[in-house]
This record gives structure tokens, sequence and C-alpha cells, in this order.
């Protein structure tokens, strides 16, 4: 596992939005694994600046989102289909028929292997440790699958909406065997409130389900990226 350490978030999202743009760029029908939440926002934007000033091609691109909550209309400003059209669906030329959140009455993980699974996935990481929605518990060997939200994450997440007693108890989400399929992984950790887990991360060197993110401890093409403030080691 390669720890990457920028100054900030800034250049750690260019850095990240150039090697997905490479990725495409070398192979025009990626398979991109994407993450929602805070922090790829800035990735995303710089991706919507290469398509317009590089142009980088989306047409033949197709994405895996890690999660979807269960119980919102995919037309709710806060569902993960909604966020995804908001900061990078609608700014790109990817054809929205090649795009695909895990959703119940749909074998995912299988549908993954048919096209071909995922060449590159993106991950943020939860204050818990989680990645995906897979909270503290969650097997090794879990597949896409309708998870309890842990009362942290759903405080994690109430900032999004009105009120925490809107936040949906349940989710949607790849499981940890599904993402640990990816051919490479990216996961991205920004910020003070990241520091601790990142710290926690560090000290243990084999899978833990207390902190499902150890799982890519094992995988052998995983980069984590940190701005300053989240490396426990300032
Ligand atoms: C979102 C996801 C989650 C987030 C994590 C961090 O699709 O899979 O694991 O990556 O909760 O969220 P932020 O970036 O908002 O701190």
């Amino acid at each position: 596992m390669k720890y990457k350490i920028f100054k900030n978030k800034e250049q750690a999202s260019k850095y990240v939005s150039d090697l997905i743009v490479k990725s495409i760029t070398q192979k025009p029908n990626l398979n991109l694994g994407l993450a929602t939440g805070s922090t790829p926002i800035l990735t995303y934007d710089f991706l919507t600046q290469a398509f317009e000033n590089e142009n980088v091609d989306f047409k033949n691109v197709k994405t895996f989102n890690l999660d979807e909550y269960k119980d919102l209309k995919i037309e709710n400003k806060n569902s993960y289909h909604f966020f995804m059209n908001k900061y990078l669906f609608s700014k790109v030329n990817i054809n929205i028929n090649n795009t695909f959140f895990p959703k119940s009455n749909f074998n995912y993980d299988e549908f993954i292997q048919k096209n071909g699974g995922i060449d590159l996935q993106i991950l943020g990481i939860g204050q818990n440790g989680h990645i995906g929605f897979n909270e503290p518990g969650s097997k090794k060997n879990s597949k896409t699958r309708i998870v309890d939200l842990t009362k942290s994450t759903i405080k994690a997440n109430a900032k999004h909406f009105q009120d925490e007693s809107e936040v949906p108890i349940q989710a949607y989400s790849m499981g940890l065997e599904t993402i640990f399929k990816a051919k490479k992984i990216i996961l991205l950790a920004f910020g003070n409130s990241k520091k601790e887990i990142i710290k926690e991360l560090k000290k243990i060197d084999e899978f833990s389900e207390n902190i499902p993110a150890s799982i890519l401890y094992e995988h052998k093409d995983v980069t984590i990226i940190l701005d300053e403030e989240a490396n426990s080691d300032l």
C-alpha cells in the first residue's frame, strides 16, 4: 500500500483527475469505480475541466458507483444518483446508460464481472474506517448487499440533510470482496477529520473487521492519497 501526500486537497485531486484521464486515454472503454461524498468533488471538478480543455472522451467509459441510499428516490437531491449527475455525469459526454449503481433485484457483482471488472476504483474513507458503506464488522468476503448504516455514519452524513432524522438508515453497498476485485484502487482522505482513522489504518498491517479499509493491505495495487491535514505523521 503506497501513500502519497500532497500539500492540499486541490493538488491531490488534480493528481487523481490526471490519473483518471491517463487511464481513459490508455483504455477508452475504462470501467471506473466511483465514490460520492465530499472528498471526490474536487476530482470531479478537475475531470470536468479536463473534458472541456483536453478533449478527454467519456463516451465509452462505464462507471460503477460504490453505493446508494435505500428508500430514497433517485431524483432526491441527497441520492447518490443526483450527486453523480450534479458533479460529473451532466458535465461530460458520458452515456448515462453506462452508469451503474447497486440497487434491489440486481446482481451487481456478477454484472461488474460480466463487464470485465473494475479497472480503477476511487474510494473515500469514513471516520470509522468504512469504504463504500461497509461498516465495521463487514466480512472480508462480503458482496454487494443492503447494509445498516451506523449511528456515526448517519451523523456524519446528516450535514447534507435538513435533519438527522431524514438520513436513510440503510443503503446498498458494494461489498469488501467486490471492491477488492478492482484492478487498481485509489483511496482519498482529506482534512483533519480523517487524521485519526488514517493513524489507525497505519497501525495495523492485516485485515481487521473493525477497520474495513484494512482489506486494502492485501491488495497489490493501492495508493492512499492524503493532504497534509489528513497525514497522521505530521
Ligand atoms: C461514498 C462512500 C463513502 C464515503 C465516506 C467518506 O460513496 O462510499 O464511503 O467515501 O463516507 O465521505 P466524505 O468524503 O463525505 O468524507
